[in-house]
């Protein structure tokens, strides 16, 4: 009886700990599965600045692209009236992404 009661809260929180590691590390999964080396994103040899736009889209783009991909996205966070602007706006490799767009509205995307 006693040893139940210890092990629910530990239980509970290993539980959310993985689950917050599946979500925070999501994209970064999803490149290393598909083979994208470091090199890949980071064009220098000991990887230390941030990845360019015009590198996410050499695979991704054009942007008119991306935004023919999420066009039954209601609103397409790729087509909107703040333009072509840098994909760290929202994704993120190696942290969570984020939803640029609640600064001023409240959206509800979920950021590969
Ligand atoms: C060398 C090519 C390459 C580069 C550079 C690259 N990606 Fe990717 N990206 C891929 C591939 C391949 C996939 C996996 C596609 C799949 O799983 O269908 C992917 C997946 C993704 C996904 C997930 C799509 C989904 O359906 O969940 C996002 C978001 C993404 N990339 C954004 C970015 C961003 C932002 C950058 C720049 C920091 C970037 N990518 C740089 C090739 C690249
Ligand atoms: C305003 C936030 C935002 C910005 C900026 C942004 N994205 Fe996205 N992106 C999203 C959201 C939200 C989704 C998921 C849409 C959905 O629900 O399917 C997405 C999905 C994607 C996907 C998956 C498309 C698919 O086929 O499902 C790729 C690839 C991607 N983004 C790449 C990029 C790249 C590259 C850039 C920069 C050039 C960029 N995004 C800029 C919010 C953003
Ligand atoms: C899909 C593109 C992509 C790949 C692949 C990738 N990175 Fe990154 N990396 C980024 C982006 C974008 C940032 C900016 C911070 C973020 O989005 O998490 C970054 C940031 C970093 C930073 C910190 C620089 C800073 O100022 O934030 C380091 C260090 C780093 N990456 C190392 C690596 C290493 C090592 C690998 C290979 C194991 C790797 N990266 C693979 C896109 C990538
Ligand atoms: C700096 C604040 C700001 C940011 C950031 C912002 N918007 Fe807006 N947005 C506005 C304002 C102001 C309006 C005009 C509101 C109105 O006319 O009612 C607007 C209007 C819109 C509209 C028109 C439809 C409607 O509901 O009024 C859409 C769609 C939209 N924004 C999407 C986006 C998307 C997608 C993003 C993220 C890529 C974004 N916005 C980021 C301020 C912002």
């Amino acid at each position: 009886m006693k040893k139940r009661i210890l092990l629910t809260p530990l239980f509970v929180l290993i539980l959310l700990l993985y689950i917050f590691c599946l979500v925070a590390q999501a994209l970064e999964d999803r490149h290393g599965k598909a083979g994208i080396t470091c090199e890949g994103c980071h064009k220098e040899n000991l990887p230390s600045k941030k990845v360019p736009t015009a590198v996410c889209l050499g695979c991704h783009g054009p942007y008119s692209k991306l935004a023919q991909e999420t066009n039954k996205v209601e609103p397409n966070p790729h087509d909107s009236h703040e333009g072509e602007i840098d994909c760290d706006r929202c994704h993120h490799n190696h942290k969570p992404s984020e939803n640029y767009c609640v600064g001023c509205h409240n959206f509800a995307f979920t950021v590969p």
